[in-house]
């Protein structure tokens, strides 16, 4: 495999500004791809665990001599989505794959404190949010013609997360609403399967970004997190973003509608 095996490839990561997405972005603009970077706003989350978070991704990408761009989304918003897309196929001509990281989660309560109002901004962003990204990549790749040498037309990776194959105490509607991810990413890929559309998903353990800095900064629910995962130590945004570029690569073309937990064991069964 040549060394930028997605060389002039058009990717549109949402969440790329900071944690997973960033780290996502970086890594598939290091294998060659231009970059349409979408998220709320370009400046990474101040709480993340990446060394160079000053730096906006897009910038960091073009300092490192790649291509991309930034455009501010909330994916819970169609007209932004759409503009995100048109402006990626505008700007490089194509659009080859999307990776859905934008993720909603809010602070542990149990499910009988939850609301209406924390639902309906779970399943707008998570659930219909993702939906619509979905949508728009598999629209767009439809236009163009397979790529015979990487395998496929278009490819979407999906970030879920372990709540969603396992009941995690205190976050009931953030676990349904990754696990529509889970099932969206297999429904969907049944329907465009015959398309050479590739959907597949990674469901992540505790991994250290801005979003998860509270709960690892909270000894009481870092020692649940650290006993529920067998790995000896937590995720890193680059752990996830090597698995997706596995999922983005030529060798994995046949793989599609599959949930790959990257989450330390932490789903295998009861820690010891
Ligand atoms: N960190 C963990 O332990 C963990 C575990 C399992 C799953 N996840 C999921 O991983 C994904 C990435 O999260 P992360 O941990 O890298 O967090 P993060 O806070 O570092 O990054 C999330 C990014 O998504 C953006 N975002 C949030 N809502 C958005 C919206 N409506 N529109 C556009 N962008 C939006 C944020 O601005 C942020 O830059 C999320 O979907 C999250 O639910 C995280």
């Amino acid at each position: 495999m040549s060394s930028n095996p997605l060389e002039a490839k058009v990717a549109l990561v949402t969440g790329s500004s900071s944690g997973m997405g960033r780290a996502i972005a970086l890594a598939l603009a290091d294998k060659g791809a231009k970059l349409m970077c979408c998220d709320m706003t370009a400046e990474a989350n101040p709480a993340g665990y990446e060394e160079d978070v000053k730096i906006n991704t897009h910038d960091l990408i073009v300092k490192r001599g790649g291509v991309a761009i930034f455009q501010a989304v909330d994916i819970s918003d169609l007209e932004q989505l759409e503009a995100a897309f048109a402006r990626a196929v505008s700007e490089f001509g194509r659009l080859d794959i999307n990776v859905n990281c934008a993720g909603y989660w809010a602070p542990f309560r149990s499910f009988v404190n939850e609301d209406d109002a924390l639902w309906a901004k779970m399943v707008a962003i998570n659930t219909l949010g993702t939906a619509k990204a979905m949508r728009l990549a598999i629209a767009q790749f439809l236009k163009q013609d397979i790529d015979v040498n990487w395998g496929s037309r278009g490819r979407i990776v999906n970030i879920s997360s372990c709540a969603a194959n396992i009941a995690f105490p205190g976050e009931v509607a953030y676990s349904a609403t990754k696990a529509s991810i889970n099932h969206m990413t297999r429904a969907g890929a049944i329907d465009h399967a015959g398309d050479s559309v590739n959907i597949n998903c990674i469901a992540p353990g505790v991994v250290a970004t801005g979003m998860a800095r509270r709960n690892i900064e909270n000894k009481d629910i870092f020692a649940v997190m650290e006993n529920a995962t067998p790995w000896p130590r937590i995720g890193t945004a680059g752990d996830i973003a090597g698995v997706c570029m596995f999922l983005l690569f030529p060798q994995s073309q046949w793989m599609t509608g599959q949930i790959l937990a990257v989450d330390g064991g932490m789903t295998l069964g009861i820690p010891s």
